[in-house]
């Protein structure tokens, strides 16, 4: 049975790869003034965010297509701040009509993208492709990921930082043992867990490092 009548409609994977990366450019103009900034943080975010939440889905038997769909959506309206799971939802019911994407699916991708607000969770999400995108999105702002994609983002705002401005921002984050806590699936409750740890022990070495503690021993 075709998964979908309407052949003439555009591959959808291209056509959410495209409308996100113009989101994102769009992001970095009202941001930094430039469509192509010297590191598109969204774009960056939202790729991983795509890798994981495949990866989740091949492991949890979420459906690999309302997840795939719905981490390339889940911030295209991102300007609208806190309201953007709500306006990232609308959009994708109405662009995804425009692809070849299964028509019975786009509620479960809207519904999914709707619920990704919040950087952890008083109460657990209860579908399962939105728990994927939950863990997924989160999953790519902790960990090392995070210490990349900020330093990136920092450098190119072409703001002054200092290495001890880095260090202080990234100790203050006490919100990621939330999030670790708040993840659904069990792969991602073990990622983020492994990722926090990996987090504290980079700052802790940068600082063992600048202070010299390796050159006596104490490391
Ligand atoms: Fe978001
Ligand atoms: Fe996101």
């Amino acid at each position: 049975m075709p998964a979908n009548n309407n052949k003439s409609n555009k591959p959808w994977r291209e056509a959410v790869e495209e409308v996100m990366h113009h989101a994102t450019e769009a992001e970095a103009l009202a941001r930094f003034g430039k469509r192509k900034p010297s590191f598109n943080y969204r774009w960056e975010h939202v790729t991983a965010v795509v890798t994981l939440a495949n990866k989740l889905a091949e492991l949890t038997g979420a459906d690999r297509e309302v997840v795939e769909a719905a981490a390339w959506l889940h911030d295209v309206r991102k300007e609208a701040k806190e309201k953007h799971p709500q306006e990232g939802a609308k959009f994708a019911r109405k662009f995804l009509p425009k692809t070849d994407f299964p028509a019975e699916k786009i509620e479960a991708v809207a519904q999914a993208i709707e619920a990704h607000m919040g950087l952890w969770l008083d109460a657990p999400l209860t579908n399962l492709e939105a728990q994927v995108l939950w863990d997924a999105d989160k999953l790519a702002k902790i960990g090392l990921t995070a210490v990349f994609h900020f330093t990136g983002n920092v450098l190119a705002k072409g703001k002054p930082m200092t290495t001890d401005d880095l260090i202080l921002y990234g100790r203050d984050a006490d919100w990621q043992t939330k999030t670790v806590a708040s993840m659904h699936t069990e792969p991602a409750r073990r990622a983020a867990a492994a990722r926090l740890e990996a987090y504290n022990k980079l700052w802790e070495s940068l600082e063992g490092e600048l202070r010299g503690d390796d050159l006596d021993g104490n490391r």
